[in-house]
């Protein structure tokens, strides 16, 4: 099935206007970390993606690239070369996060970008104190500012994995649908389950998304299979599915949303923030349904009591 430009415009309207008619639904900060310790599953092209849809529906989101290879930093149109206030910065505590912070194409995405710089930090930050909390300390001053903060980690458990894993509320977990999928899956739970026990009680499992997805492929399939059976209601209901435009909107440095609307990969990737936000709506504190002030509360008690 095609999917053209005016579908994609309506579904970003749609969910515009359905946000404006639930006014009451809010998101106020949610941490969610794109992890897996297996390098090139997904991670960047979903938190550059994801975050980007979100953006496009009007939500504030903050994208924090906290791998030294910063190709998220790279998709949204950053030189990675470049001197600039990064993460590496806000961890070593040598500039307030807020400073770091650039904005992109899209009015409601921001991002932390990242530098080569911290591929030194796992070395550099051993010695400090609460060295895994240094992230969290960080956004805690920002969060109330996002509806969404989506951090990218690096292909390893590492340090700075484990400081966005400490930080977030949750984390996502991309599982590519190929040969050895599930493998490694068992040491990313024991860190998740480990940061839970010891750093981070509140951290939850958002959900495992199967990516780069080939209904022509028996082995994809089964996968999918697999990944569904043994994770059960914890995965996305949305598949993303293989796309090359996704890679070439990467090289462009543009979220796939600005440079083929049209495209599977886009399609996909709306699905998904789409479920995302389903997953997470809540209502917003001071919307809650209003209480009658006490005194309306005795009258309509006292009426009661007139019709009994
Ligand atoms: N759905 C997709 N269809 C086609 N290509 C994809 C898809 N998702 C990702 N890719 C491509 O696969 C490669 C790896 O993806 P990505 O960089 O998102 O993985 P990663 O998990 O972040 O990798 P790393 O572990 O190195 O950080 C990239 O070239 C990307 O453009
Ligand atoms: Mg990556």
């Amino acid at each position: 099935m095609k999917f053209c430009a005016t579908e994609f415009i309506f579904i970003a309207i749609e969910c515009t206007q359905r946000r404006s008619r639930n006014s009451g639904l809010g998101f106020m900060g949610k941490i969610v970390a794109i992890a897996n310790q297996k390098g090139g599953v997904g991670k960047t092209t979903t938190t550059v993606n994801v975050s980007a849809c979100i953006a496009a529906m009007e939500r504030k989101v903050l994208l924090v690239d906290i791998d030294p290879q910063s190709n998220a930093t790279s998709a949204l149109g950053f030189d990675k070369e470049k001197e600039h206030l990064s993460t590496y910065d806000i961890l070593i505590g040598s500039a307030e996060p807020s400073s770091s912070i650039k904005e992109t194409a899209l009015s409601y995405l921001k991002v932390m970008p990242s530098d080569i710089n911290l591929v030194g930090a796992e070395i550099e930050l051993v010695d400090i104190e609460n060295r895994e909390s240094l992230l969290k300390s960080a956004l805690t001053k920002i969060k109330d500012e996002f509806d969404f903060i989506f951090i990218d980690c690096p292909p390893s458990l590492g340090l700075l994995t484990v400081n966005a894993l400490v930080s977030a509320d949750s984390v996502l977990v991309p599982v590519q649908t190929e040969y050895f999928a599930l493998e490694g899956l068992g040491q990313l739970l024991n860190t998740i389950s480990r940061v839970k026990r010891s750093l981070n009680a509140n951290l939850e499992l958002e959900g495992v998304l199967l990516t780069m997805y080939d209904s022509r492929l028996k082995l994809s399939n089964q996968v999918v299979e697999e990944v569904r059976r043994y994770f059960d209601q914890r995965v996305f209901k949305t598949v993303i599915g293989r796309n090359v435009r996704l890679s070439e909107a990467q090289s462009f440095g543009k979220p796939i949303i600005l440079y083929d609307a049209a495209s599977l990969g886009a399609k996909h990737y709306m699905e998904l923030a789409k479920e995302l936000m389903g997953r997470n709506s809540k209502p917003l504190a001071h919307q809650e349904a209003p209480q009658p002030p006490q005194e309306e509360k005795a009258s309509v008690r006292d009426r009661e009591n007139e019709t009994t």
